[in-house]
């Protein structure tokens, strides 16, 4: 059973894993303009803030090392949890199977709708475009990011090879490559400096044309909006586990 009435006052009660963060601070910031919801503590990787038990939903926004501890409180507590923090492991989804055996979790890789729906054009073109057409997918982000390729580089990676049939640990290769290339490879590039937001492109290039998809984060409020959205949303679900921030058509 979810735990109930620990709203504050109508407000949505946010409790937020990681609240010192870059992402912390925007979603943070984005509530302090909220009507709906409500900041009501959370914790850095030195501190805690505030009561989890008045929270109605979770956000994780951290590092994956604790991940395996929230998982237990979230179900401990009996609260919904939206997970954002990338650089996952096995392991890690492992966890997160179970513990969604009990509470609803919405672990997504990027919160933007832009993404989601990018992830399925994705999946498209590479159902539609044979194999002669190869699969480029690059991203950008800021001088701190520490895990590469990005969670969304990688989420669009197992769309592409999805959408070929194929799994992406089969066909996946990272960085320069010297020699020909081999056909199926889908390949990922990666850049890190200033402040890149998110920048995320797949190219389909074949001899004769190139296909090509991007996407770019202009400023981190999309992913706290994105965050927000998916907690509303994410309250009032069953158990399970949720993998999109926003419940997107199907086709
Ligand atoms: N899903 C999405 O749309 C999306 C968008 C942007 C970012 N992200 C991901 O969200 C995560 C956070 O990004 P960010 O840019 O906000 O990172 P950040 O600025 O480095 O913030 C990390 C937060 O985690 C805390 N932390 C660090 N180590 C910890 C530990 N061992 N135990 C508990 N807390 C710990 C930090 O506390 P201190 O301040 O005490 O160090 C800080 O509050 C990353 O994985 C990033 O890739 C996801």
């Amino acid at each position: 059973m979810l735990s109930k009435g620990s709203s504050v006052g109508s407000s949505v009660g946010i409790y937020i894993f990681g609240m010192t963060g870059r992402m912390g601070r925007e979603i943070r910031s984005l509530l302090e303009e909220s009507s709906d919801a409500v900041f009501v503590g959370g914790t850095s990787s030195t501190q805690s803030q505030g009561d989890i038990t008045a929270a109605d939903v979770l956000l994780d926004f951290s590092v994956p090392i604790p991940l395996a501890a929230t998982l237990d409180q979230a179900r401990a507590l009996a609260k919904p949890l939206v997970i954002g923090t990338t650089g996952l492991t096995d392991d890690h989804f492992s966890l997160i199977e179970q513990a969604a055996k009990t509470i609803p979790i919405l672990q997504a890789s990027n919160m933007s709708f832009g993404i989601a729906v990018m992830t399925q054009l994705a999946q498209l073109a590479a159902q539609l475009l044979d194999v002669s057409y190869d699969i480029e997918i690059s991203e950008a982000h800021h001088r701190h990011k520490v895990d590469a390729p990005s969670g969304t580089a990688l989420s669009l990676g197992e769309a592409v090879a999805k959408g070929r049939g194929q799994s992406l640990e089969m066909v996946r290769v990272d960085g320069n490559r010297s020699g020909r290339r081999q056909a199926g490879q889908i390949g990922f590039s990666v850049q890190r400096g200033g402040g890149v937001i998110g920048e995320h492109s797949i190219r389909f290039m074949g001899d004769d044309e190139i296909l090509e998809l991007s996407h770019k984060g202009l400023s981190r409020r999309l992913f706290a909006r994105g965050a927000l959205k998916a907690a509303l949303w994410l309250k009032d679900q069953p158990a399970g586990v949720y993998t999109t921030p926003s419940p997107l058509p199907t086709f």
